[in-house]
């Protein structure tokens, strides 16, 4: 029998809005998020992120015509021993805006976003996480070298490693580090959240969030080193390579990244009697001949 696994007083939010513009016409009919990364959907992904960090009440938002097929998908959370809540962003708005829509669920308390289309691996990765889940105070973002860094939030750092600056896809990079979709907060991101005004593109920024928290000195930046992959699945080809890249990983090792049923069974949030329903309904899959090695 697994030991309970402690739990997070934090809460979690999975962002997974947004029209998928860039790529249609296959996301024309379904949300990016939904789309399979080599054997399961996308957003397994930044749900096991949160998993590992031990949060269990996470809140889904997306778009009103995707939502109720994220609910069909994952249902209440109890296949994986975590609580889901389901919330709609009616437009794409920004992700600043999460911590508006999900006011009510955060009610004051600590929470950690992530996109629901940013993947992460790395075996220091879950320590690190954990560690910037623990902190009660402030905020904590992740820098991640990349060789485009015009194309996210980038933030410039001195060489203690204190925030010097942060900016939302700056023509002229400061530095060549973005800063990937996982964020964490404490319970005054709500009230810091209502002080932003939209961008020029119309959107409530999460770097005008981070903003706030560097100007009140409450910024903490976490490198991930290149023993962590970080990818984000916005194009075709960034899409493919994220499918290869788990491809090749679990492959190699036999391991499955991103299995919620396993992490949770690991967790001892999900008796052995959840995943045996669960590995019975699963049928005859590969996913579900691997969840039967938790059995033992
Ligand atoms: C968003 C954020 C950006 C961040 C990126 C990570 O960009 O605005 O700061 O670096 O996510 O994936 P978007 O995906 O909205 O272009």
């Amino acid at each position: 029998m697994i030991s309970m696994k402690s739990v997070s007083h934090r809460k979690g939010i999975v962002l997974a809005g947004g029209s998928g513009t860039r790529l249609y016409p296959g996301t024309l009919a379904v949300s990016k998020q939904l789309m399979p990364i080599y054997d399961k959907p996308m957003i397994y992904y930044p749900i096991s992120v949160l998993m590992l960090s031990r949060i269990r009440e996470i809140l889904i938002i997306s778009t009103p015509q995707d939502t109720p097929l994220f609910k069909r998908l994952l249902g209440d959370g109890s296949d994986f021993g975590v609580q889901f809540s389901y919330a709609v962003q009616s437009r794409p708005e920004g992700l600043a805006q999460a911590f508006l829509i999900g006011s009510d669920f955060l009610d004051g308390s600590e929470v950690a976003l992530i996109l629901g289309d940013n993947l992460f691996y790395g075996h220091d990765f879950v320590r690190i996480v954990e560690s910037a889940a623990e902190k009660r105070q402030g905020a904590t973002i992740f820098g991640y070298q990349v060789s485009n860094p015009n194309a996210y939030g980038v933030v410039e750092f001195s060489e203690e490693g204190r925030v010097l600056s942060i900016e939302e896809k700056p023509d002229h990079p400061k530095s060549s580090y973005a800063v990937p979709g996982l964020y964490f907060y404490d319970g005054k991101v709500t009230t810091y959240a209502r002080k932003i005004r939209p961008s020029a593109r119309g959107e409530l920024e999460i770097t005008d969030l981070n903003k706030i928290y560097l100007e009140r000195g409450e910024l903490r930046l976490e490198l991930l080193g290149r023993g962590t992959a970080w990818l984000d699945t916005g194009t075709h080809k960034s899409l493919l390579d994220a499918a290869q890249f788990v491809h090749v990983i679990e492959e190699r090792q036999g391991l499955k990244m991103a299995c919620l049923e396993g992490i949770g069974f690991e967790n001892g949030w999900i008796s052995t009697e959840t995943l045996e329903r669960r590995i019975h309904f699963l049928g005859n899959t590969g996913y579900a001949s691997y969840l039967k090695r938790y059995l033992g």
